[in-house]
């Protein structure tokens, strides 16, 4: 009935799936204990120090946010050896992506990216009535080569997940060096880090040595995943100062609430969390990667906190008979890979239970 009131963009839009509230699922197929390992989230919780300041800041809710997030950026800029100015808060990494479509897009530009990758830059840009250009993974990673020539005069913007959202594959540095300095001037980067913490094997470029040279480049970075913050939403960009300074003009004063700047800060100076965050990541995919080996399922080495395991049969189907089992899994599905699934890292306790969950299913 309503049709007419969007663009035909909006109207071919499919919602992102998120997957249900677990309590709503247990209650559903009359489950206990169900195990969510579908959104790459932190299996130890949140970060202690944030969750304590986060509680002490509760009598202040009457008052408006720090509209700057200035003890925030404060303390990013000095752990990252960069000015204030570099800096840009969002509600969750996702609202920089937003930010940098709303700052940059206009329809009639166009946006480049991998597929599959991360599904929120299809949307955003998208929804926005910008142009897409999508080039084929090679080999379960990022074709840099395709990129490149597909980058067209009226490209405005290019989104590189590092390490890539499903497959979990990590550029080299010297390779994303060369990438940047191949791109045109009017072409921005937007270099989503939000698993960087997770890499293991391989290097990376550090910001600073980006935002300083010519190439316009927004690193993306997030409390989401190695400070156990989700719920939060705290995201970060680090960028030159004058791109910082156009996003600004278009994000909402208070775009941060209250409880996010004071966890995420607290969160900042968790060294331990860290550390034992990205200990039980590494340790969790070992053991789930010879357990997997020991099934004879084939799966991909991945520097992030998540895996993709490829099955001979239909992905749905599988993560429906899964979440029988109280298992809840990605399928990629939608992400064109029909027989593939995606898994993060959980409790010791909770990848033994998605293995006996998936030989049962599997019949194996
Ligand atoms: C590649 C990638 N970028 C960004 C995000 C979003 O993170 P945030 O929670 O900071 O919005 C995710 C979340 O899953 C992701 O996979």
């Amino acid at each position: 009935m309503f049709e007419d009131l969007v663009t035909k963009d909006i109207a071919a839009l499919v919602p992102y799936p998120p997957g249900k509230p677990i309590e709503e699922l247990e209650r559903e197929l009359g489950i206990t204990g169900a195990v969510k390992l579908a959104s790459n989230e932190n299996p130890l919780g949140p970060s202690p120090k944030a969750v304590e300041a986060v509680a002490e800041t509760l009598p202040r809710l009457h008052r408006y946010p720090d509209g700057r997030g200035y003890y925030l950026k404060q303390a990013l800029a000095q752990k990252l050896g960069l000015d204030m100015n570099q800096l840009v808060l969002g509600n969750g990494s996702n609202e920089i992506i937003e930010l940098a479509v709303r700052t940059f897009l206009r329809p009639g530009l166009g946006a480049v990216f991998s597929d599959p990758t991360f599904l929120v830059y299809s949307k955003v840009v998208q929804g926005a009535g910008g142009r897409i250009t999508r080039v084929p993974l090679k080999n379960r990673r990022h074709d840099l080569a395709g990129l490149s020539r597909a980058v067209a005069d009226d490209s405005r913007l290019v989104f590189l997940d590092n390490p890539n959202n499903p497959t979990g594959s990590l550029i080299p540095a010297p390779d994303l060096r060369a990438f940047v300095s191949d791109l045109p001037r009017r072409t921005i980067l937007v270099l989503d880090e939000a698993y960087r913490d997770f890499v293991r094997e391989g290097s990376l470029i550090e910001p600073r040595e980006v935002i300083e040279g010519e190439r316009p480049v927004i690193f993306l970075r997030t409390f989401s995943k190695a400070y156990g913050l989700a719920g939060l939403r705290v995201g970060y960009g680090l960028t030159q100062a004058e791109l910082v300074d156009y996003m600004d003009r278009v994000r909402q004063p208070f775009n941060i609430n209250t409880l996010g700047q004071i966890g995420a800060l607290a969160a900042l100076d968790d060294d331990e969390f860290y550390e034992n965050t990205r200990r039980a990541t590494w340790d969790g995919l070992d053991w789930l990667a010879s357990e997997l080996d020991r099934l004879g399922l084939k799966h991909h080495p991945t520097q992030t906190n998540f895996m993709m395991i490829e099955l001979d049969r239909p992905a749905g189907e599988v993560s429906d008979l899964m979440l029988h089992q109280g298992v809840i899994i990605r399928s990629l599905s939608s992400y064109g890979l029909d027989r593939t699934i995606r898994i993060n890292v959980g409790l010791p306790e909770e990848n033994a239970r998605f293995i006996q969950a998936l030989k049962q299913v599997l019949g194996l």
